[in-house]
């Protein structure tokens, strides 16, 4: 039976990945997530189990990721483990280069000396993002495989440096390594600073909603349920050495996303049409801030059969009934309140 190492498991995507490669494969998944202020365990409620174990530490920790290669011998690693916020990247990039730059390095070391070179049935699939190709202007056509490099935050440039030590590994060392580019998820479970969650929940607290600059920077909108299927399919049939862009062919200005929140708040709150878009500001812009995303799926779709199926106009009735009905959750990650439960049962370093 093949053993699958999920890094950032209990993050937002990870977590969504873990539950759908429980129910929809027989591998045995072994989690390992350092619980960053982004990870949290409630995420994996109810998937925890002999088919699924968890371990918390740190991908930068060599000693802990070699040890885990050994002991579940690991066939496969989906390498989610990242800083992944833009803003944070501005306000503090050390950690982003760190985690995303030399975490990925020492997972592909790990995995190059446990493999010595038998890949066969092994692959490393690194999760990364649309951000790595910069920025596009209205009437550029979409990211697709071939488009340069052009990061813009420090976040998007610590992603690229990985991709680009992915491809070199495979390249030079014949690791059978994948890599997914996508666009911006949204879904049950997101860390609640990012757009979506935290525009529904300050609609609902009455709060106000930050809107960057003009809010009319565009991005391609994702399920992230769409997303772990792509995921699921690359590393199960994705070429060795090849790359795919999945996106949500879902382009929206920020501003309309806004609006689209603003106005099913209202109305799975039963409240007046118009309050929470009172609630709007606009705000100094982030610096450096990427205009417009979009990513051409052609590759994934002609050669793995993946369309999305959710568009997010339609799926925003259901998302915000979902973190209206998870405010509990929201409210404990936001404070922070529920590290201190993990730090008693875990501990503060990882145990394998
Ligand atoms: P997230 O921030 O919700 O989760 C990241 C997880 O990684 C957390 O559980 C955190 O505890 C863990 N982690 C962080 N540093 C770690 C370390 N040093 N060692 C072990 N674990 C660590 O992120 P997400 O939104 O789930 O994104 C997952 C991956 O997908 C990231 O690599 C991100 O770059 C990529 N991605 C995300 C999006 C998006 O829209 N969310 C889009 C494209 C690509
Ligand atoms: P975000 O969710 O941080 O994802 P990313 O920066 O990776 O695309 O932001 C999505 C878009 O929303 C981005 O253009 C920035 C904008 N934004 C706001 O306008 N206000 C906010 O409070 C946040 C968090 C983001």
């Amino acid at each position: 039976m093949s053993a699958w190492l999920i890094t950032g498991g209990a993050g937002f995507i990870g977590a969504n990945f873990t539950a759908r490669a429980l129910k929809h494969t027989t591998a045995r998944l072994i989690v390992l997530d350092a619980l960053t202020y982004a990870g949290d365990l409630a995420r994996l409620d109810g998937l925890l189990g002999p088919r699924c174990v968890f371990v918390k530490g740190d991908v930068r920790d060599e000693v802990l990721v070699h040890k885990l290669f050994a002991a579940h011998a690991i066939s496969h690693v989906i390498h989610f483990a990242a800083e992944s916020h833009v803003d944070r990247s501005i306000l503090g990039p050390r950690e982003f280069i760190q985690t995303n730059i030399e975490g990925t390095m020492v997972l592909l070391e790990a995995a190059r000396s446990a493999w010595h070179g038998d890949c066969d049935g092994k692959r490393f699939l690194l999760v990364s993002t649309d951000e790595v190709f910069g920025s596009l202007g209205p009437q550029d056509p979409p990211f697709n495989e071939e488009t340069p490099y052009r990061p813009n935050s420090p976040y998007s440039s610590s992603k690229a440096a990985a991709d680009h030590l992915a491809r070199a590994w495979h390249h030079t060392y014949g690791l059978p390594v994948v890599i997914s580019n996508c666009s911006n998820n949204y879904g049950p479970w997101q860390f609640p600073e990012k757009l979506l969650p935290l525009m529904i929940l300050n609609a609902v607290e009455g709060r106000p909603l930050p809107v960057y600059g003009d809010g009319l920077q565009v991005r391609d909108w994702l399920h992230v349920e769409d997303h772990v299927s792509a995921l699921l399919l690359i590393l199960e049939h994705g070429l060795l050495g090849r790359t795919y862009c999945i996106g949500g062919h879902d382009e929206c200005p920020n501003l309309e996303v806004v609006f689209g929140l603003c106005d099913t708040v209202d109305a799975v709150l039963g409240q007046p049409q118009g309050t929470s878009r009172k609630l709007i500001q606009h705000v100094a812009d982030r610096p450096g801030h990427d205009r417009r995303y979009a990513i051409d799926s052609a590759r994934i779709r002609q050669e793995l059969g993946w369309i999305p199926t959710q568009r997010l106009s339609c799926a925003l009735p259901e998302l915000v009934r979902w973190y209206v009905g998870h405010k509990p959750w929201c409210d404990a990650v936001r404070s922070g309140a529920y590290r201190a439960f993990y730090e008693q049962q875990y501990g503060p370093s990882g145990t394998p």
